[in-house]
Formats: structure tokens, sequence, C-alpha cells
């Protein structure tokens, strides 16, 4: 049986394996999926072993995206403009790395829950991986302008550098995140949260006339998702967390190893009873 895993650490709340297996089952592919717990300095030997051994395929989490970027033979072009692989696929000796987050996400946003993005004012929060493995799809969706904004500064104004080169300089900007707070600046039709700030206990430091009567969507999921429920309480029209987003980039990743697509609501449905209300 062809084998799979997801890596991270830590890994112990994943919940890819419940997502592939059900995807397994529902188009009668038969594979094993585990996840595995990798030690920080682990990455290359696992790789090894796991290549050496038959495995098929690699979902990447924290914090190995940029080590699986690097080990990669080959690079898929949105895995390049990530600078970030959260999947392999291994044949042979060829190990080619994708990154499936920002079509997951945007597929999320658009199929899922019903926001077009097109002619739309986006406001991105953080300038790290999260951010970056977005931009891409997100800006060929057209919306008429994307913001980053970012504690530091310099890290927005570098995505926004990358990212302008292609999309043009007039569609992207970037400010820093604590000028945002203090002025408060135009509405957005969207807000994205893509900071790790949900990972942690710190609070939100930003007005909420920035996310009143906006499209308020986190990344972070679950429990993580303060940002979803600060907005939510704020006057957001919507509020989502990042839980359609998570099954969709899996989707797409089992549609990268096996050729066939898996349909998404099923297990969006199952896993939404268990964590609860996104906000
Ligand atoms: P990820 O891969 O999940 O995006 P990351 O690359 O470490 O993780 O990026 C974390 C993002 O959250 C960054 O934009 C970071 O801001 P900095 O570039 O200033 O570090 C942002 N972030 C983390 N903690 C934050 C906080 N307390 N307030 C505001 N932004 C925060």
């Amino acid at each position: 049986m062809d084998r799979y895993c997801v890596i991270g650490n830590p890994i112990e709340h994943s919940l890819s394996p419940q997502i592939h297996q059900e995807f397994a089952a529902q188009t009668g592919e038969p594979l094993s999926y585990e996840k595995v717990k990798v030690e920080l300095t682990d990455f290359a030997a696992f790789l090894k072993n796991f290549v050496s051994s038959g495995g098929k395929g690699l979902n990447i989490t924290v914090p190995f995206k940029i080590d699986a970027f690097n080990s990669a033979t080959h690079l898929h072009e949105l895995a390049s403009m990530a600078n970030a692989v959260n999947t392999l696929a291994i044949e042979g000796t060829n190990i080619t790395g994708f990154n499936t987050d920002g079509i997951g996400f945007v597929r999320d946003l658009t199929q899922r829950h019903g926001f077009q993005l097109a002619s739309k004012r986006v406001l991105i929060l953080g300038a790290g991986g999260a951010s970056r493995g977005i931009i891409e799809p997100l800006l060929d969706a057209n919306p008429a302008q994307v913001t980053i904004a970012n504690r530091t500064f310099a890290n927005a104004q570098a995505l926004c550098e990358l990212f302008s080169g292609r999309h043009g300089y007039e569609r992207l900007g970037c400010v820093d995140l604590s000028v945002l707070a203090e002025s408060g600046g135009e509405p957005y039709d969207l807000v994205v949260n893509s900071t790790s700030l949900g990972l942690s206990s710190e609070s939100i430091l930003l007005p909420s006339t920035l996310v009143n009567g906006s499209f308020c969507y986190d990344m972070s999921y679950g429990d993580k998702a303060a940002f979803a429920r600060w907005a939510n309480a704020q006057g957001a029209t919507t509020s989502v967390d990042g839980l359609g987003m998570l099954v969709e980039q899996a989707a797409e990743s089992f549609n990268i190893w096996r050729g066939v697509m898996p349909s998404t609501d099923k297990i969006y449905q199952s896993l939404r009873k268990r964590l609860g209300a996104q906000v």
C-alpha cells in the first residue's frame, strides 16, 4: 500500500491523517497516512529514510516547510514563489515540492464562503511564511488592491518587492502594523490574519474600525482562531477560521499524489462539528 505522512513538530493535534483517510475511503484509493513528529535537527535524515523505504509523499508543517523547499529536487511554480513547500511527491529519486496552501485558501474563501475577490480591497496581517504562501494565488484572483501589514515593516516591504515584480506595484502595498493600528485607515473588504498571533495568548491591538463591516478570515482554526473571534465581536460582516483552508489544501495534495480530486464537504462538516462553531 502506498505510504504517506504528515511531519512536523509539534504534530500531535494534526487533523491531516483523518482528512486523508476520509479522502482515500471516498475515492477508493488504497493508501496509508500517518503523522510523525520529527526532531528539529532530523528532517534530512527522516526524508532520506522515507524515500529509500519507498514512501510516496509527505505533507510538511511547522517548522519544516523551508527544509522541504531546500530538499526538493524539483519545484512547482507556486512553491518557488512561496519559498516554502507543504507537499512533497516522491517518484524514484525525484522529490517534487508543491505549495497547496494558497490554492486551498482561495478555494475555501471563494467556493465555501462565497467571497468573490475580483475588484476587492484586501488587507493581509502578517508577512511570514503563511502570508507568502497565499499572495500569488490571491493576486491571480484579481483583487483591486492587496496591502500587507506587519509588525516588522521590512518583512512586509520584502514581500511587496517580491510579488510586485510579477503583478505590478499599483496592486500591492505595505504598511507598518503599528501605524495601521494607530491610524485605522480605510476599511477593507477582506481582512486576512496570517500572523502566528493565534498560537500565543498575545492580544490583537487593532482598532475595531478596521474589521467593522469587513469579511474576516483567520488562517488559524479552532481554539487558535482568536482573530476570527475578535473580528466577530468587533462587527465583521462575516468572520471565519481556516479549517476550510486546511481541508482544501489537503485535497489539492491528494490530487497531486493520486490524480483524483476528492470532495471536501463531508470531512469539513464532520471536523466542524468536532471543533465547534468557527467564532
Ligand atoms: P508562519 O510561517 O506561520 O507565517 P512566521 O514565518 O514565523 O510564521 O511568521 C509569523 C508572522 O506573525 C510574522 O508576520 C510575524 O511578524 P514579524 O515579521 O514582525 O515577526 C507575525 N507575528 C508574530 N507574533 C506577532 C505579534 N505578537 N504581533 C504582531 N505580529 C506578530
